[in-house]
This record gives C-alpha cells, sequence and structure tokens, in this order.
C-alpha cells in the first residue's frame, strides 16, 4: 500500500467500488505467522466470541458473568498460584493480555484469605484501566463499586472502610507511602502491567522492596507482567517465585507494508476501508497516537463510510483514549450493533491495559506518544515515537485473542527489524524531578544509591537535584527543605506545586489553584469543524491579552459560578468541553484541600492578575522564552529555538517575554500554554536558576 500520489488520489476521490480497494490491497504482503495455535480442545463456542451476550435479569447476568470468568485461561493457575504464595512472599505471574490476570488475581487472592488483615491494592500504570477494571469486578463480585471493590486515582477516591480490593494507579500507591511508609493497611500489593516499567511502578519495586524486607511474613508482592520478564523480577525480589499462564492466542498473520508510508494517518484510514471490503466478519483495532488524531481519524473513516455499499458490514467507529468519558469507554466493551462491525481508533491504552472484544484485525501505525526528556534541551516533551518490536508484537496479538486474525502494520518488514527490541524504560527518559522529590519525601536521602531494578542515568538524576534546588525544594545540603515537603504534598508535577506554594504567599491561591486545575484537566475548547469559525468567535470572548492561562482562568471563573442546570446550555453556546471544566473543578477542590492541609493562606488577588503570573514564573522559569529577532523564542535555560503553539491566544501577539506549560514537538517545536511574563522577574523569582544558567 504505496502513498504514492495516485493511489492517495485514488482513495481521496472514493469510489465505492471494491475494485479499487483490492488495487491498493495487493500491495499488503502476507510475511509470516506468530503466536500458536493454544486453544484447548474443550473450548467452546461462546468462549471464543469472548464475552457472552449478557442477559438481562440481574440474576443470569451474574451467572454469565461466572461462567465467563472461569473460562478465563487464568482460572487454571488459581491454585497454583495460592500454592506459591504460601512459599513465597513475591511471586511473578506472566500471564498473555486477556488471559484474567488484572480481574481474577485479586479475587482469588480475596478468597484465598490474603485480606484478612489488610487490603489488596492493585497498581495500574493508567487511571482508565484501575477505573473500568474496578468497575467490572465489582460486578462480578455483585457488589456496587467503591464498597467491597473500589479504586482511587489522582483527584478520585472510591473506596470506603469496607473495601477489600483496590485498584490504584501506581502513583496514588506512592503517595500513600508518603504517609504510611509501611502500607501498613495492604496485606498484598499487586503491581499489575509490570512489563510497562511506568516510572511510578520502577520506583514502587524499590521501595516495596524495603518495605517487604522490614515487614516480613504479612506482607505479599505479586508482580504481573503480559511479558517475558520475569527473570530480571525474580533476579530483584529475594526468594520471588515465577509462574506463567498460557494464554489464549490464535495464530495472526502479520502483514507488511511494501513500502515505507509517508502519512500513517491517511494509510490507516485506507487500511479500515480495506479490511471493510476484503475481510470477513470481526472487528478493527487501530493503534493511533492521541486524542486529535483519532478524532481526525473518526471524521475521515466516518465520511468515507457513509458511502460502503450495503452488501459490506457497516462501520461502528468508537474513539478509545484515556480522556474519553466512561459511558463513550464503555462501548467498546460491548457486541457492535447487529450488521456492523466495531472499528476502535485506540491509543496505546489498547495495547495491553484494556482488552476490547470481537478483534480479529488490527492496523497499527507503528507510532506511539511517549514522554521524552530530552537533557539538552532540559525539559520534557510529548513526541511522537515509533514503538518497539516487543511493541509490535503485542499489538499484533491483540488480533488474535478470540479466533485467528490478521495483523496490518503499516511500515515495511526492513523497518520492523530496524525497531528496537524492547522500548526503553520511562525512568530511563523522562524528567526525574517528580521522582526525585518523591523519593526525597519518602526519606531517600541517598537519590543515587536508591535500589532501583534498573538504574536512570546518572547525569538525569543529578540534573533532577538540580532543578529541585533551583525550585528550592532542597537545601544546599540536597536536603528536603521546608518548601520541598509542602511541595511533594500536592498530587501535581513539582513546577506546579512551586507555582501553588508560591501563590499562596503572593496572595494569589484561588487564582493559582484554578489555572493548575485548568492546565491539569482536558482541553476545555471545542473547535466541531461545521462550526469552527463560531467556535474561534465564542472563544474569543474570555481571551486574555495576558496569555493563556489567564484565559483559562477566565473560562474557570465563568463556569464555577454557574449553576448545574444553566452550566450546560452555556457550555454549549460557548464552544466548551463540560467535561473538561467539571474536572478541572474536582481537581481544584482537591487541591484545595490539599492547600488547606498544609495550612497556607487561601487568597485571591481580585482582577489585577500579576501575581498570578509572577507565581506561574516561580514554578515555570525553566519553560521561560524570549522573543528572537525574528519573532520564535528562545528557551533561556536551553536556547533552543521554539514557536509559540498555533493554539495560544498570544500566538499573533509577540510578547517580548514569556513561560509556557510544556513544549510540544510535533514537525517542529512549540510552547504551548503561553504567559506573558516581565524578564525581570526571572532574575528575582528563580535567582538560583539563572546563575546556574
Ligand atoms: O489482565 P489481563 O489482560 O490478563 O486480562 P483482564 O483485563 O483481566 O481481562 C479478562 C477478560 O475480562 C477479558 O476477556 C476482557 O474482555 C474482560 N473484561 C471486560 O469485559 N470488561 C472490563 N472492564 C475488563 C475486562
Ligand atoms: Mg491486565
Amino acid at each position: 500500500m504505496r502513498c504514492d500520489k495516485d493511489k492517495a488520489t485514488l482513495w481521496k476521490a472514493y469510489d465505492p467500488s471494491a475494485d479499487q480497494y483490492s488495487t491498493l490491497f495487493a500491495t499488503l504482503r502476507h510475511v509470516s505467522c506468530v503466536g500458536a495455535h493454544l486453544v484447548p480442545a474443550h473450548t467452546t463456542a461462546a468462549e471464543v466470541m469472548g464475552n457472552p451476550v449478557v442477559p438481562a435479569h440481574p440474576k443470569q447476568r451474574w451467572q454469565a458473568l461466572q461462567d465467563h470468568r472461569q473460562q478465563l485461561p487464568i482460572w487454571t493457575a488459581k491454585e497454583k498460584l495460592l500454592a506459591l504464595l504460601q512459599r513465597h512472599q513475591t511471586v511473578v505471574l506472566v500471564g498473555e493480555t486477556g488471559s484474567g490476570k488484572t480481574t481474577q488475581v485479586p479475587q482469588f487472592l480475596l478468597e484465598g484469605g490474603f485480606a484478612g488483615e489488610g487490603m489488596i491494592a492493585c497498581t495500574q500504570p493508567r487511571r482508565v484501566a484501575a477505573i473500568t477494571v474496578a468497575k467490572r469486578v465489582a460486578q462480578e463480585q455483585g457488589v456496587q463499586p467503591g464498597t467491597q471493590v473500589g479504586y482511587a486515582v489522582r483527584f478520585e477516591d472510591n473506596t470506603t472502610a469496607a473495601t477489600r480490593i483496590k485498584y490504584m494507579t501506581d502513583g496514588i500507591l506512592l503517595r500513600e507511602a508518603l504517609l504510611d511508609p509501611a502500607l501498613k493497611r495492604y496485606q498484598v500489593v499487586i503491581v499489575d502491567e509490570a512489563h510497562e516499567r511506568s516510572v511510578q511502578s520502577d520506583l514502587l519495586f524499590g521501595l516495596l522492596k524495603g518495605i517487604q524486607a522490614r515487614r516480613g511474613h504479612n506482607f505479599w508482592l505479586v508482580i504481573m507482567s503480559a511479558t517475558l520478564v520475569a527473570a530480571q523480577f525474580v533476579g530483584f525480589f529475594p526468594g520471588a517465585a515465577a509462574t506463567y499462564v498460557q494464554g489464549r492466542q490464535f495464530p495472526v498473520q502479520v502483514f507488511y507494508t511494501a513500502s515505507p508510508e509517508e502519512h500513517y494517518v491517511d494509510a490507516a484510514v485506507v487500511a479500515v476501508l480495506q479490511v471493510a471490503v476484503e475481510e470477513g466478519a470481526g472487528d478493527v483495532l487501530v493503534f493511533l497516537t492521541g486524542q486529535e488524531e483519532i478524532e481526525a481519524v473518526q471524521r475521515l473513516l466516518q465520511d468515507r463510510a457513509n458511502q460502503l455499499p450495503a452488501k459490506y458490514q457497516s462501520l461502528a467507529i468508537l474513539p478509545l483514549f484515556a480522556a474519553l468519558p466512561p459511558d463513550q469507554q464503555a462501548r467498546v466493551f460491548q457486541p457492535a450493533p447487529v450488521g456492523a462491525r466495531k472499528v476502535i481508533l485506540a491509543t496505546n491504552i489498547a495495547e495491553t491495559s484494556i482488552t476490547v472484544p470481537g478483534v480479529r484485525f488490527t492496523i497499527d501505525t507503528g507510532f506511539v506518544k511517549t514522554r521524552m526528556y530530552n537533557a539538552k534541551v532540559g525539559a520534557e516533551s510529548l513526541t511522537v515515537t515509533p514503538i518497539s518490536q516487543a511493541q509490535a508484537r503485542q499489538r499484533s496479538g491483540r488480533a488474535g485473542r478470540e479466533a485467528p486474525g490478521k495483523a496490518f502494520r503499516l511500515y515495511t518488514e526492513r523497518s520492523f527489524r530496524q525497531l528496537q527490541p524492547a522500548s526503553l524504560p520511562e525512568i530511563q527518559r523522562v524528567d526525574l524531578a517528580a521522582v526525585t522529590l518523591q523519593l526525597k519525601a519518602l526519606g531517600v536521602d541517598d537519590v543515587l544509591g536508591f535500589d532501583f531494578l534498573e538504574r536512570p542515568p546518572r547525569a538525569a538524576l543529578v540534573r533532577s537535584l538540580e532543578e529541585l534546588l533551583a525550585l528550592g525544594a532542597l537545601d544546599s545540603n540536597g536536603r528536603l527543605s521546608p518548601l520541598g515537603r509542602q511541595m511533594s504534598r500536592l498530587p501535581v508535577e513539582p513546577q506546579y506545586a512551586k507555582v501553588l506554594v508560591a501563590a499562596a504567599h503572593m496572595g494569589c491561591s484561588l487564582e493559582a489553584l484554578a489555572v493548575v486545575a485548568m492546565a491539569a484537566s482536558d482541553q476545555p475548547f471545542l473547535l466541531p469543524r461545521e462550526s469552527r469559525e463560531r467556535a474561534q468567535e465564542a472563544h474569543k470572548r474570555f481571551a486574555s491579552g495576558e496569555g493563556d492561562h489567564m484565559t483559562l482562568l477566565a473560562v474557570f471563573q465563568a463556569f464555577h459560578g454557574l449553576q448545574q442546570t444553566s452550566s450546560e446550555q452555556w457550555c454549549h453556546d460557548n464552544f466548551l468541553s463540560r467535561r473538561a471544566l467539571c474536572k478541572a473543578v474536582d481537581i481544584y477542590s482537591q487541591l484545595l484541600e490539599n492547600i488547606k492541609a498544609l495550612g497556607l493562606p487561601l487568597l485571591s488577588c481580585g482582577s489585577d492578575t500579576t501575581p498570578v503570573r509572577r507565581a506561574l514564573t516561580s514554578g515555570l522559569f525553566k519553560h521561560a522564552a524570549k522573543r528572537h529577532t525574528d519573532g520564535t523564542y528562545k528557551v533561556l535555560a536551553s536556547s533552543q529555538m521554539v514557536a509559540l503553539h498555533p493554539s495560544s491566544v498570544l500566538c499573533g501577539k509577540r510578547p517580548p517575554c514569556c513561560v509556557f506549560s510544556e513544549l510540544v514537538c510535533t514537525t517542529r517545536a512549540y510552547a504551548r500554554q503561553v504567559t506573558v511574563i516581565d524578564s525581570a522577574w526571572l532574575a528575582e523569582l528563580a535567582p538560583a536558576f539563572f546563575s546556574m544558567h
């Protein structure tokens, strides 16, 4: 499937005749098979088809769920797992995605009596996974979510005193360790998706190892992973044992493109249509990199899908990304409507965290959005990067969970061979300031000597110490300062934590809380394609000459004053996402409680927003930039040239000096969420930093 001019025109000028697709399709070359036929002979049809159709009657529904549970591959490993835990304090459990680890293992432990003296924690790298899984497991247990089975994610705690199984993000468990260093509330900690090696789980490994050594025999660890990385964990935890669950994996045919694709988004659209006209029944899972891209593909695909001749199954196109409202997320778990096939456009969350039933075809763009720390630039950015070979295999495997499947890779076989065998663990590539602050607050003074599963580069750790020093979180001896302790109690990145504490002393807590809450929430400005101009007009009413943070503040303040009933209409009229704003209000309330708990003053600066911009400067100085003669900006800390993001209200105005929230690297480097500042504030508010640089 080449993206040369002819073919690009071919599918753009879509003529709904299958022949055209055959031509394109022929260039996809069948190369190899992965996966063995591991289905036991007694597999039933219902099992092969994944989730049974859910009966309406609650009792029947519960029974159907129990039947589904017992058919999961993990079920055969239950006794073995419980027996291993009698002899070993740590068990590493490896099982193919979809085998039932996340939903079943905590229930096995509960039933096996492992929650008599404490809860069972099960950590997830993603909040979406923690929430959806907790809801599912509550259903399986026949209880309401938040009772016996609950979840806790940042800014949302859905547990009670009755909770025995608690799904949580790994970050939350780390925060709890700040207040309860021995994690006494838990009898078992399950670290799930260990192969993902999120920064937080990497910290947990070291921390939990220490806790286990101190607590001894009434504290168990279960490390769960979808890939064969057991040896590293077994070597790290003293006396650990490993066990494997053979997943249900049908053969998957892998296809590559004959030549490289210039535009993987276009190629993905074509590939979906090809499946639609060429392939038999089965849902399609497309791996894309982020929300905006998913929404773009959704629009492109919907246009073309509407023109599909009636003889083909219609397409039910469903997005799946972390910021999607829960009710829409739930739709991907339901069977496709009669006569249709689901096309799920997902971010990496569908790679291992979430199992979408019904998938027979995967389309892999070969890319993922990752947090990358650029030591040279001294800043972190979200960057679209190639996946690893391990990820490509994992993605293809999703096509063969319920029946033989096909995986279409939108890159050449040669490109595949050039990919890294496995991706670099996050801790090796992100800004470590938050990690270091957390470790310091957990009492780990010698951060360089911490028992990491795999040590991050020394230079990056040293840099993070410098950054915390510049923020004032550490004193000159490298010990946590009182300011640093306060910052560590706030569940936001260190630079925002600094903004909040500084704001409290500058008399503008309420405004700073709103700004930080808005920055931490999702994009509130909606730009529907059909009414883009009207939306832009509406958004202009909030635009502040002082920049995007003050614009966000204006939106927040206007929304916060509204009644629930009028807010829906108001959001609609102003093309604002009510969900993003409600989320910001939630975050605001949580952070407000945190600030109160620290005993910091809660004051408002009224209409003069200078203090708020000064508070922002005192935290975001690393992202301070000055205008260059050619109108671009130079980041002072790194000398990197950046442009103001096209979405910024300051885009055409070009103030001489600004700070921004983050660097976004697409075709070029952009500063996102920008605020006008006075350059003199930099030396005043971050003297340590600007003398260092
Ligand atoms: O963790 P692992 O990938 O091994 O499997 P799991 O997440 O426990 O999923 C086991 C089964 O439960 C899969 O067949 C999922 O489709 C199903 N499931 C579901 O239907 N709804 C959820 N929210 C979570 C899992
Ligand atoms: Mg899982």
